[in-house]
Order: structure tokens, then C-alpha cells, then sequence
């Protein structure tokens, strides 16, 4: 008979014999940065998650970093008059992207912060590019949009830019610029495998980028498909990306664990969404489930499946229960 259950017997005993664990440094915390000061406004669909402006951005970066946390996503919330149809504001002189990491890597040079290259945030209608005469996205006339974003941010100083938009062809003309303009040390994290979800609802509130007719089913992936995720992410290799990233994590573990285990030398990142968040923090609202409990299995499962980091909005809470524990 196998004695399965020794491994089992207490609690030292289960956390010797434990192969999966999750750390601060696997973790990168996402945040919303507007514009303003002291500003720090709770958004409802997300529990524990705000808009900050710069200076509540760095005093929450202070804290999340005494926990050891070093890696941030940054993403940038800018007011309804500043939209248009191409979502310029991204990319203009001193974004609030820009600024808030020239801000953060002047008080802390030794962090590791990426930025999210998209137009969604900032276009009137609520797409991921610039609209032609039928209403459809524009792929090559995006991407070339995309590179701009990108430059900027790079030039402020980020280490990683994360393009997010799914338009064919947007690792390759992001690298060719960087590249053009000498910031060859600014890495590319690519949104490889994006399937168009319902689990991000949440964060639409968050950036106020609600598209304002149809859906992202023309650019982002189909649920139904598995295939497409490998062509996806060799494409993204050959364009240039350094970083991979499968999004959502908690409904898509098989995408990970296959993308992984295709290409085992390339650094994976799953991305919790906000709605994966929101469910977790919802039902632990109701007392369904134990809040602390249900996050650390789901954040460990993306991790056992294959993920290297975890993009997840409990980065900070994971990590300061964790310190209460010990
Ligand atoms: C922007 C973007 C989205 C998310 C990250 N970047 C929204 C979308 O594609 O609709 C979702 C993140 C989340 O839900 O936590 N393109």
C-alpha cells in the first residue's frame, strides 16, 4: 500500500514536501494612475483596488515594496475630454504614464516597472486602435500608434513595455522603433495569448474604457480555440518579445501549462484579471469562501500550471498576510 498520507500529517510536514510556492518576486502588482494630487479613488467592481495619482502611487509602491514586492504594471486613467478617435493622449508629451515612471524610477531605480501599451483607455469609442470607414479596427494603422506609445514610455524609463492591444504585427513595429531610437535596453512583455473574456469587466470600470458599440472579438482570441495561442506566441518570439503572457490565468491554466511546456525556455507571465479578482472577493464578501484561503490556491494553481509571474491585484495583500503570518 502506498503510504500517501505521510506527506500529509501536519502542517511542517505538507510544507516540506511542498513543490510549488509562491513569492514576492513572482508577483507583479498592477496599478491606475490619474492625474491630480492626493487623489485615491476606490472602484467599486474592485475591492482594495484604486485610481491613484503620482504621489498616493508612490507611497503605495513604498508599501507594497516592504513586502518585496519589485515588479509593477503601470496603467494610465485620463479624463473624458482628453479621448478621441485615436486615443493620442497616450502617446502625447508627458502622458500620465510617462510621468508617473519617471516619478517612480527617480525614488526607486532598482524596481522593475512595465507599462501597458494600449489605446483603449484613451480612445472616445473604447477600442484598442484607430477605427477605418466601416467601423473595424485598424490593424496596421494601430500598431503604428502602438510603437509611439511604446517610445514613450521607454524613453521615461521603463524597463518593460506591454503591449496589449492583440494587433497583428505590434512586437515587430514596437522593437523596430525602440530599436531606431537607440532604447535597445527596453524589454518587450507581450500579451501573447489574450482571449477575449468576460472576466474583464471589472477593469473596464477601472479605466473608464468600456468599448462604446460591439466588442474586442475581432482582435482578442476566441475562448474555443488552443491552437492559435502557440502561432500567437511564436509570432511574438519571432517579432521580438522577451516576455510571454497568457491572460486571463485562473480559466485558462491549460494555455499556460501548454505554452510553458512549448516553450519552457521563455519567461511566462499569467495574468489574474479583474474579474477572476472580483469573483474570489465577492464571494468572500458573502462568506461563501475564506477570502485569504481562495486567493492563495488560485495565485499557487497559476503558478503550478507553469506561469513564472503572476500579474494579480492581491500582490500586495498576498504578500502582507504573508508577513502577518511569519
Ligand atoms: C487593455 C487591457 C485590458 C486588460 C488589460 N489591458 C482590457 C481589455 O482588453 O478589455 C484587462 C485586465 C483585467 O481585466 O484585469 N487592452
Amino acid at each position: 500500500m502506498l503510504r500517501s498520507r505521510n506527506y500529509r500529517i501536519d502542517k511542517k510536514t505538507r510544507d516540506k514536501y511542498a513543490e510549488v510556492k509562491l513569492s514576492a518576486r513572482d508577483l507583479i502588482y498592477p496599478y491606475f494612475v490619474v492625474e491630480g494630487e492626493g487623489v485615491r479613488e476606490s472602484i467599486p467592481s474592485m475591492e482594495g483596488v484604486y485610481q491613484l495619482s503620482i504621489d498616493a502611487l508612490i507611497d503605495d509602491i513604498n508599501e507594497a515594496y516592504s513586502y518585496g514586492i519589485d515588479k509593477f504594471l503601470l496603467f494610465g486613467v485620463v479624463d473624458s475630454s482628453l479621448k478621441d478617435d485615436k486615443g493620442s493622449s497616450a502617446w502625447m508629451e508627458n502622458n500620465i504614464v510617462s510621468k508617473a515612471v519617471r516619478e517612480v524610477k527617480k525614488r526607486f531605480p532598482m524596481l522593475t516597472i512595465m507599462t501597458d501599451v494600449c489605446v483603449c483607455g484613451y480612445t472616445s469609442h473604447g477600442h484598442c486602435g484607430v477605427l477605418n470607414a466601416d467601423d473595424q479596427v485598424d490593424n496596421d494603422a494601430t500598431i503604428k500608434n502602438l510603437a509611439r506609445i511604446a517610445v514613450s514610455h521607454a524613453e521615461a524609463g521603463a524597463d518593460f513595455v506591454a503591449p496589449s492591444a492583440m494587433m497583428d504585427g505590434q512586437v515587430e513595429a514596437i522593437r523596430k522603433e525602440l530599436d531606431k531610437r537607440g532604447l535597445i535596453g527596453t524589454k518587450i512583455l507581450s500579451y501573447s495569448a489574450k482571449y477575449h473574456s468576460a472576466f474583464y469587466g471589472p477593469f473596464r470600470d477601472a479605466v473608464e474604457s468600456a468599448p462604446a458599440f460591439g466588442d474586442r472579438k475581432t482582435y482578442q482570441m476566441d475562448y474555443r480555440t488552443i491552437g492559435q495561442s502557440i502561432e500567437e506566441v511564436e509570432a511574438d518570439i519571432a517579432e521580438g518579445a522577451d516576455w510571454l503572457m497568457v491572460k486571463p490565468a485562473h480559466t485558462y491554466l491549460d494555455i499556460i501549462y501548454m505554452i510553458k511546456n512549448k516553450f519552457p525556455d521563455k519567461t511566462l507571465v499569467g495574468y489574474h484579471v479583474s474579474g477572476e479578482y472580483a469573483m474570489i472577493k465577492a464571494a468572500a464578501a458573502k462568506g461563501y469562501i475564506d477570502e485569504n484561503e481562495a486567493m492563495v490556491e488560485a495565485l499557487t494553481a497559476i503558478k503550478r500550471a507553469g506561469a513564472d509571474h503572476i500579474i494579480s491585484y492581491f500582490a500586495k495583500e498576498y504578500m502582507s498576510n504573508l508577513s502577518k503570518k511569519d
